[in-house]
């Protein structure tokens, strides 16, 4: 599997959390920046880490901003891409079951590192649950 990363400058320093664990994990990541915590801007990252998930550059994506927020908005705009905000382990694999989502998003300024990294773990280690159900429901996501 491989990981594609991205955050602005609220989630710069969860983001290097993540990239440590994911190395002590062996799991490959790329990371699409930001690369500092220098003032910048979500929607940069979010479109980098959703076209490189559609490119079929990542399996799967981590966006972090401040609130998890905005970096999802922008993400959850690109058809495709299904993009969460989790705070909490259960979501985390229930949006994996249930919605295939393929972007987890974090709040660098809610979830403290210890909690985010475990939601990372759930996040990438919960395969999608392929019930008929689940697939009906997200093929109408992409339906107007
Ligand atoms: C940046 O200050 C902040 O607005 C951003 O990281 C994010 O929380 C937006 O949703």
């Amino acid at each position: 599997m491989r990981v594609a990363l991205g955050c602005d400058h609220g989630g710069f320093e969860l983001k290097q959390e993540i990239m440590k664990h994911l190395e002590e994990r062996n799991i490959e990541y790329k990371d699409y920046g930001c690369h500092s915590t220098q003032s910048t801007d979500y929607p940069i990252y979010a479109k980098k880490v959703a076209h490189g998930i559609l490119d079929g550059e990542c399996d799967l994506g981590i966006l972090v901003c401040g609130t998890g927020i905005g970096i999802s908005i922008t993400a959850n705009k690109i058809k495709g891409i299904r993009a969460a905000v989790c705070t909490d382990c259960f979501t985390a694999e229930a949006t994996r079951l249930h919605n295939d989502a393929n972007i987890l998003a974090l709040g660098g300024r809610v979830v403290g590192p210890g909690l985010a990294l475990k939601i990372v773990d759930t996040f990438l280690d919960t395969p999608f649950s392929n019930e008929e159900r689940h697939i009906r429901r997200i093929a109408q996501i992409e339906t107007e």
